[in-house]
């Protein structure tokens, strides 16, 4: 069957939504809003045959890929159908703390039955994604999850652009759920899943046109998990970390994305049809494959060269003016019996000392850092815990400049991976008024003492 270049983009946007394809619906629009979205109890078929009760975006997983553009502003009606209170955060975009989407650092929790809009301005080009900021490990480890894709301002053609989230489920074999976090593990690299998926289907084939440029943007979603992204014997290109295109695509090798993280890769389908793409998942020196590309036949023209993104417009840091501030993330391993409600109170990690477990109005610990508005700074950051870190920031997007362990050609991004006993600085200025966290990404470590927030004033 020949397939046209329009119906490639239609079905990666999921309007085919047919089922070879990766389960991708749009939320459906209304007047006023670009798109309508709900948190609520639902159904997924994540093993084939068997329905998993899960939180979802409009019920269901894949959650809606939601579609902005850059420079304009998206819309988005959320209506909390869940039992108990959410927020939405847009991970990776430079937004307005109005709408940073945590709660009481940067609105009140959407209660129950409550709808709120989240209305923002789209600064940056690339993969992003929304989650839930609130009881996470629940929430994000039973569905809430999805991609937000912000369209560059001048388009960049590809034959095929398709979002790919990686989660491994916290269910057993009859799709129930297991236990989604346990201390022992909490206290280590974090509770894995042992169900893995693509777009919520394990190990999918999915369709890629021939001789097609093809677009792979990959959402690690997952709670906990590192995945190394690689083609098995097959050339691509990565040419953006985190949203943020590289100023020149450089060779995929293998690249490791922590939680909360992405990697946009290109490459020019075999010419063949019928042709088979492994992507792997690397582990040491194990690998297993997370999904198939196959080509089917598609009349379009040649295509000879991976494009280069245009550079978002993020603020140049100003080093020599930056002024250094110091961040140790330590392992604490602290399980104290009981908090005062009798509730067992784990705290393995901290920041500068500290452990910030829970958040609640009349509990907002200092920020761990104030920050004035418009000067440049420097996080020089020490991880000397045996684990590994993807250490996010909100609100803002930081150069990762220089690390102790890996020659760094500086880039932009939002999140930076510690590997154990590393020593990372980045810079950025802080150019984005309001508290924005500060937290590891592994939601397990962030609930258990890895988080905080900065100000900016
Ligand atoms: Cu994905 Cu606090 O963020
Ligand atoms: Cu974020
Ligand atoms: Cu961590």
């Amino acid at each position: 069957m020949a397939i046209s270049r329009r119906q490639f983009l239609l079905s990666s946007a999921g309007i085919l939504a047919a089922s070879q394809l990766p389960r991708l619906v749009l939320a459906a629009k209304e007047s006023d809003f670009d798109y309508v979205l709900t948190a609520e109890p639902g159904s997924a078929e994540l093993i084939p045959g068997i329905n998993t009760s899960i939180l979802g975006f409009n019920g269901g997983y894949p959650a809606p890929v939601l579609r902005a553009k850059q420079g304009q502003r998206i819309r988005i009606k959320f209506i909390n159908k869940l039992k108990e209170p959410t927020t939405i955060h847009w991970h990776g975009i430079r937004i307005d703390i109005a709408m940073d989407g945590v709660p009481f650092l940067s609105q009140p929790p959407i209660m129950p039955g409550e709808t709120f809009i989240y209305d923002f301005v789209c600064p940056d080009a690339g993969t992003f994604w929304y989650h839930p900021h609130m009881n996470s490990t629940q929430q994000l480890g039973r569905g809430l999850v999805g991609t937000l894709i912000v369209e560059e301002a001048e388009p960049v053609t590809f034959d095929a652009d398709i979002p790919l989230c990686l989660k491994n489920w916290h269910i057993d074999e009859k799709g129930e759920f297991t236990q989604l976090s346990i201390p022992r593990y909490a206290a280590r690299m974090g509770t894995p899943g042992r169900y893995e998926t693509v777009n919520g289907q394990h190990k999918p084939t999915i369709e890629i046109p021939t001789g097609g440029l093809i677009r792979l943007r990959f959402l690690n979603v997952d709670n906990t998990l590192i995945y190394k992204i690689a083609l098995k014997d097959f050339p691509a290109k990565i040419i953006a970390v985190d949203g943020n295109a590289l100023s020149k695509p450089v060779p995929l090798t293998a690249h490791e994305i922590g939680a909360g993280m992405r990697l946009d890769i290109a490459f020019i389908a075999p010419e063949k049809t019928d042709e088979i793409i492994e992507v792997q998942n690397g582990k040491g020196r194990l690998f297993f494959g997370l999904l198939k590309l196959k080509t089917v036949e598609a009349k379009l023209p040649k295509r000879n060269q991976i494009p280069s993104l245009p550079v978002n417009p993020i603020p140049s840091p100003d080093l020599k003016s930056a002024e250094v501030i110091n961040f140790l993330f330590e392992w604490s391993g602290a399980m104290t019996p009981t908090d005062k409600n009798g509730k067992a109170k784990h705290e393995f990690w901290t920041i500068n000392r500290r452990a910030w477990e829970g958040m609640n109005q009349n509990n907002l610990p200092a920020p761990l850092a104030e920050l004035k508005l418009g000067k440049t700074y420097i996080f020089d950051m020490k991880n000397v815990t045996p684990h590994k870190h993807p250490i996010h920031m909100h609100g803002h997007t930081f150069t990762v400049i220089w690390s102790n362990k890996k020659k760094i050609k500086p880039y932009h991004t939002d999140t930076v991976l510690m590997e154990k006993n590393e020593r990372v600085k980045i810079a950025f200025v802080a150019d984005n008024p309001g508290r924005w966290m500060f937290h590891c990404h592994v939601i397990e470590h962030m609930k258990t003492g890895l988080m905080g927030y900065v100000s900016v004033v």
